[in-house]
């Protein structure tokens, strides 16, 4: 271990990004209801999805402020969470490289009105309960409304920079 890791001095982000990869994320992607009938919906890949409490039932994720995605989420006023399946490795590189046709894959409306993949683990309907400044991220919290799980099997996981499956 260097000097500089112990004594906390800055840290590069080169080494932040790689030390941090070898931390496991799961991998949702969220949606909202499109702006307008003709437009797609807004959609991101996420892999800082968490649960945050019990009581309130509060879940959180932590957008870039350079994502164009979260403002049309957040304009929105609610959002659906797509738990993503290690078998939908494909659908989650067409969404996160915004391919033309993400948005074939089969959907349906959660009871919001936010599209839920059909073969999405399980989904959680939210609702924004706050917004914290962290960095070159918000830390954004809300309030579940519904959720369902789908279908059981791994989910997708996203460790040193590729994708992978987790067996409990
Ligand atoms: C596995 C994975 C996890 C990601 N996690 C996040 C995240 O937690 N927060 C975030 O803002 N972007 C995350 N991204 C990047 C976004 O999916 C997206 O590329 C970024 O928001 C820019 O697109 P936008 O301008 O449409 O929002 C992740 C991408 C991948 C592939």
């Amino acid at each position: 271990m260097s000097d500089s890791t112990l004594s906390g001095a800055r840290v590069c982000a080169d080494r932040f990004r790689s030390v941090l990869s070898h931390y496991p994320t799961g991998v949702v992607l969220v949606t909202a209801p499109p702006p307008a009938p003709a437009q797609p919906p807004p959609a991101m890949i996420v892999g800082t999805f968490t649960s945050v409490s019990l009581d309130p039932r509060l879940v959180g994720f932590l957008p870039a402020k350079s994502s164009t995605s979260w403002p049309r989420i957040r304009a929105a006023g609610r959002f659906c969470v797509n738990v993503l399946a290690a078998d939908q490795q494909q659908v989650c590189r067409g969404f996160a490289a915004r391919d033309p046709a993400r948005w074939e894959v089969p959907y349906r409306l959660t009871p919001a009105g936010c599209p839920a993949l059909v073969d999405a683990l399980a989904w959680l309907d939210c609702e924004p309960a706050g917004e914290v400044e962290a960095g070159d991220h918000w830390f954004v919290t809300a309030t579940v409304r519904d959720l369902a799980v789908q279908r059981t099997g791994p989910p997708l996981v996203f460790l040193r920079g590729d994708y992978g499956r987790c067996v409990a």
